[in-house]
């Protein structure tokens, strides 16, 4: 049986992971989303076009994935549906390959609303996700199962699209399971419930306990991605200890080359160096076997690099001392073409020093031929 993996963020969500599924998606059958909803904004690159999808995971539809909308999250159902339509456009014959699960929840209008009037001091997207999952564990939310045969008019259409409302037992029992599973991640362990920049995070569980939520803990990953961005961002409020303040220009031109705008909101992303003690701190918490650094040609032709390797009070062992944190950078020469993998190697080396977790693969721009394996 092939080895199932996962793919998760270790910073604040936007680290590029969607393009990494993508791209590995078509050696695995399944690609399971596991928490969230549409706050995220996943962008790939499918033979040059840029698609952009929320709720829908990273599945590549043309070599025969099927995608799956784990337990865990919380679903728009009206905007589902709109994001089924356009799929089926780009991929026609997909909407018969998204399975969504009928214990996953529902974000009903009362939950946007809830989202807007109460949450706009984290930065929240105000989709409603926040407001739902609350309802979850309080025990007042709707389940999707409580749709499916009550003649909701998108639920119908839904069905009328070939989406099929299924658990993970069922689709265990229907599938042979021999080309394994790959779960995607939303937003990153530094917005995790738990483990983030608390209260300034997601409501989701964006590591392993969301991996064990989406019904498909049957199918644990055996290697765990996760991915780094060469340089920080952050969407919304909440501390941020690299954030670059000292030059807008820097930062200026990092937002314009790394195109680091919210693909759900359009918001302009704030910009900081690299953070490496709580890329750290996050990979120990997502048990995350290989890193994956994304994003490394937005830096080329710097001479000069920031990268905070330490925190002046060490490193961090909880969550408060990253929201504390006061960063110390190692400055590092920049190089002209990250493609050329001799000019990152001192960066690299920096960061898996630090991390002491290998880096299997660099991105080095938005193609899948910029996707450089270092090692299997
Ligand atoms: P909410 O989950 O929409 O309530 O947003 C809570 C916080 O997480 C806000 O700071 C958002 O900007 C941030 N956030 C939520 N989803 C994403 C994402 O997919 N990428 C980056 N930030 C996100």
């Amino acid at each position: 049986m092939k080895e199932n993996i996962a793919v998760i963020g270790c910073a604040f969500g936007d680290e590029a992971k969607a393009r990494c599924v993508h791209w590995m998606a078509k050696d695995f059958r399944f690609v399971v989303r596991f928490g969230g909803s549409l706050n995220a904004g996943h962008t790939i690159y499918h033979d040059g076009k840029k698609i952009v999808r929320h709720m829908i995971p990273s599945a590549d539809f043309s070599v025969g994935n099927k995608a799956f909308l784990g337990s865990g999250m919380v679903l728009d159902i009206p905007q589902l549906l709109k994001e089924v339509i356009e799929c089926e456009k780009q991929f026609p014959g997909s909407a018969k390959n998204i399975y969504v699960d009928p214990d996953a929840f529902i974000i009903t209008q009362e939950h946007i609303e809830e989202d807007a009037n109460k949450n706009k001091h984290i930065g929240s997207t105000g989709k409603g996700v926040g407001p739902a999952y609350k309802d979850k564990i309080g025990r007042t939310g709707i389940r999707l199962q409580s749709l499916i045969d009550s003649g909701d008019y998108f639920i119908k259409s839904l069905q009328d699209k070939g989406v099929q409302f299924k658990s993970c037992i069922e689709l265990c029992d229907e599938f042979d399971m021999t080309n394994g599973v790959i779960f995607e991640g939303s937003q990153a362990i530094m917005l995790d419930i738990s483990f983030g920049t608390y209260p300034f995070v997601t409501s989701g569980e964006t590591g392993l306990a969301g991996i064990i939520n989406s019904g498909f803990a049957k199918y644990m990953p055996k290697r765990i991605y996760g991915i780094v961005k060469a340089y920080s961002t952050r969407v919304g409020n909440g501390p941020f200890a690299t954030e670059i303040d000292d030059s807008e220009e820097i930062a200026n031109y990092i937002r314009a080359q790394g195109k680091e705008y919210g693909a759900s909101t359009g918001r302009p992303r704030r910009i900081g160096w690299l953070d490496l003690p709580s890329i750290k701190y996050a990979a120990e918490k997502a048990a995350i076997t290989d890193l994956i650094v994304t994003k490394l040609d937005v830096l080329d032709g710097f001479n000069e690099i920031y990268v905070c390797d330490q925190y002046l009070d060490g490193y961090p062992r909880t969550s408060s001392d990253i929201i504390n944190a006061k960063p110390f950078y190692h400055v590092m020469p920049g190089w002209k073409n990250s493609k050329s993998i001799e000019q990152t190697k001192d960066f690299r080396e920096l960061i898996e020093q630090t991390t002491r977790i290998p880096i299997s693969h660099i991105s080095c721009g938005v193609n899948e031929e910029d996707i450089i394996t270092l090692r299997d």
